[in-house]
């Protein structure tokens, strides 16, 4: 198939289980934007009796391929949970690592995210932040603004009922209290999210079998697919991520209606 020789050619070398995979994907009906909970890191490092944050540095390598290749598929946008406004219950010792962590990342990643042509940005609240990571992430978002690829979006003491607070604050903030006048619409809530620009995830992905949403894009995963695996983040490969893609080409897309929309419309 053609579609898959493209492909192929763009992601470099393939093992054979990846070119069965993608000798099976449309290439025409790949999600525009996938949201990724990275989940399972201390339980990876536990089975090889590795302290938790082991399971976190080993995770970075698999951030590194669902980028690269989301990028290469021409995937539009790519969202990362790294952080969320919960995560700050954990030891102190493991905030510091994963803060740290997300520092050297961000610096080492620069030139990959440079040759894919990719912009980078974050979601959250920042002024919780250590300010040595806002710091980075202000510089790696200014070096990378000029990019026109994918959007990477790295979720950072992020929570989903936080940006809708927010996103209503900023509103109220427009209309100097003036409340009364106008009742806020989906419209000027989705222009207010921190994801404005972006469209709404078609799939989520969800990493160690659990069945949770966690605080992730409450507003954005309205009509997304839903796929959960049992793999724990830091073993989710290529191969996995295009099984993912190969699961979501399977569903069924309705929005609500019982017949699914044309694809042009869906979009
Ligand atoms: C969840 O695993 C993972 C996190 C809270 C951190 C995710 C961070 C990374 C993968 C590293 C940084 C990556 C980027 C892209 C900046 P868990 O610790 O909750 O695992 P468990 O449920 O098995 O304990």
């Amino acid at each position: 198939m053609s579609h898959a020789r493209t492909q192929l050619e763009t992601l470099g070398p393939v093992t054979s289980e990846e070119a069965r995979l993608l000798e099976k994907l449309d290439i025409s009906r790949l999600p525009r934007h996938i949201a990724i909970i990275m989940d399972g890191n201390g339980r990876w490092a536990q089975k090889r009796h590795l302290p938790r944050v082991a399971g976190h540095r080993y995770g970075t390598q698999s951030a590194r391929i669902a980028i690269e290749t989301c990028a290469r598929l021409n995937i539009e946008a790519l969202t990362l949970y790294a952080f969320s406004v919960e995560n700050w219950r954990r030891p102190k010792t493991e905030i510091e690592f994963l803060m740290q962590l997300l520092r050297e990342y961000i610096r080492k990643e620069m030139p990959l995210l440079q040759r894919n042509n990719i912009r980078l940005r974050f979601l959250g609240r920042p002024d919780e932040l250590p300010e040595a990571v806002r710091r980075e992430t202000r510089e790696a978002t200014a070096a990378t603004a000029k990019n026109t690829g994918m959007v990477l979006s790295i979720a950072v003491n992020y929570g989903g009922r936080a940006e809708i607070v927010d996103a209503i604050n900023a509103i109220l903030a427009t209309r100097n209290g003036h409340l009364s006048q106008q009742l806020i619409t989906e419209e000027d809530l989705c222009h207010h999210l921190y994801t404005a620009d972006l469209p709404d995830p078609d799939l989520l992905i969800r990493t160690s079998g659990e069945m949770r949403v966690s605080n992730f894009l409450l507003w954005q995963i309205a009509y997304a697919e839903i796929f959960i695996t049992e793999t724990l983040w830091p073993d989710f490969n290529r191969a996995r991520l295009l099984e993912s893609l190969l699961d979501f080409q399977k569903r069924e897309r309705r929005y609500g209606a019982i017949t699914p929309p044309a694809a042009s419309a869906a979009r």
